[in-house]
């Protein structure tokens, strides 16, 4: 856990970003570093969404890396310091909805069990997922690139676009077309949870 969040510190503060600082606080304050991925699905346990998080960005740089291979202009328009920024911090809006709580649960012999779990609270801040995240971290003065404002805003498209307006869905296709990043971090977000994390 210690080496997973050395590691996590270490790599914001090598983007140099105004606001950078500020915003490792922050994450302490609102418990970003204890709290879990998910209520009951991926890495639902302390320290799960340090995790998670740091899954998404080896997965995305991973993916960066092939993009390059085969189209090496994509180069500049994923700079290393937005991939950092955006897949690190692209799930800020759930260090502070998690709430520990007993869940029922059958285990391997069919026989339900209470185990250790969590209850999602939105309360603190109803704001949505990706637009929390975005919003949180500029009122805390970090300063976003608008394409890293677009890939954080949008990863959750999977759940999120189906139940958008016309309007939303028109924005979320152009934000795909404005940068990579959109797509970059919804590809990597996707394959840590399901894949990796699954
Ligand atoms: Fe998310
Ligand atoms: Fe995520």
């Amino acid at each position: 856990m210690k080496e997973r969040k050395d590691r996590f510190m270490t790599l914001l503060m090598s983007t140099e970003r105004d606001g950078i600082i500020k915003t490792m606080q922050m994450l302490e304050r609102i418990g970003f570093f204890k709290a879990p991925a998910s209520s009951k699905f991926h890495l639902n346990y302390e320290g799960g969404l340090l995790e998670h998080s740091l899954n998404v960005f080896d997965m995305a740089m991973d993916i960066r890396e092939v993009l390059i291979k085969r189209t090496p202009d994509i180069e500049e328009k994923l700079p290393v310091d937005s991939v950092i920024i955006a897949a690190l911090l692209h799930d800020v809006c759930k260090a502070d909805f998690y709430k520990p709580a007993m869940k029922k649960q059958k285990n391997k012999d069919g026989q339900w069990e209470e185990v250790k779990g969590y209850d999602v609270d939105y309360g603190q801040f109803p704001f949505g997922h990706g637009e929390k995240s975005v919003i949180v971290l500029m009122k805390n003065g970090l300063k976003l690139t608008t394409e890293e404002a677009l890939a954080i805003r949008w990863h959750m498209q999977a759940w999120d676009i189906p139940m958008q307006s016309a309007e939303a869905k028109g924005n979320f296709n152009k934000a795909k077309e404005l940068t990579p990043l959109v797509s970059l971090l919804i590809a990597a977000d996707g394959l840590a949870s399901h894949v990796l994390e699954g």
